[in-house]
């Protein structure tokens, strides 16, 4: 796959999918009921998110607005619907833990394993660099495979991992700490 890196105003074009051209660009308002979509899907079908019931409007409502330009909120769309969405959020909200973020990804299911999701972390991990965070960590259950190799292919190291600190579907969750160094590239 080839990238066409169009860098006028952070909108990038990702040639994917049979030619068909996607761009990567902020997330507006009037995307979130689409991002909506995508991620209740993904709450009631699949083990990356424990949150365990759809998200309602006015809940994503404040959760859109908690991402400015320093935690930004991206999309993947062509023509206006949204194939992907992904963002970066804080790690935590005590101050010493400023410099780390977390990184947030979900792609539709139908337009899964075309590396839109490679390409949008890939992007993401560079906003995160650029806005001078130190680190981008990832927590992911341990059975969701495609979201740790995806990860690995970012770059992303292996930190360690947490027991049955997750529970859905009737079962217990391992989760796993993964992370990006941002400053030297190279993780320590
Ligand atoms: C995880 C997710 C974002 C990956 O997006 P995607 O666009 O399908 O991933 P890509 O096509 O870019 O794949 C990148 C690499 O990840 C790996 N991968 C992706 N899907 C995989 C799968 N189902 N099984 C095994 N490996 C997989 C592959 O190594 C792939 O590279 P390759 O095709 O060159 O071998 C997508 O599956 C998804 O939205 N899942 C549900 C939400 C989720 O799990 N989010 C992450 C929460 S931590």
């Amino acid at each position: 796959m080839t990238c066409l890196y169009k860098k006028d105003k952070k909108i990038y074009n990702i040639e994917a999918m049979e030619g068909k051209v996607l761009t990567i660009r902020k997330a507006q308002l009037e995307d979130l009921q689409q991002i909506t979509e995508i991620y209740n899907e993904a709450v009631l079908k699949t083990i990356s998110t424990f949150h365990l019931y759809p998200r309602s409007w006015e809940e994503q409502v404040g959760w859109f607005k908690s991402h400015g330009d320093k935690h930004p909120l991206l999309v993947v769309e062509e023509n206006g619907f949204v194939i992907a969405w992904a963002c970066l959020s804080p790690y935590s909200d005590r101050e010493g833990y400023q410099h780390t973020v977390t990184d947030s990804i979900y792609v539709r299911e139908e337009f899964r394993r075309q590396h839109i999701g490679y390409e949008l972390l890939s992007f993401l991990a560079e906003e995160a660099q650029k806005l001078g965070y130190h680190s981008v960590v990832a927590f992911i259950a341990r059975e969701n495979l495609a979201s740790i190799r995806l990860h690995e292919k970012v770059g992303f190291l292996y930190r360690g991992e947490l027991k049955e600190v997750g529970f859905k579907f009737g079962k217990w969750v391992d989760v796993c700490l993964y992370q990006k160094m941002l400053e030297g590239g190279e993780g320590r």
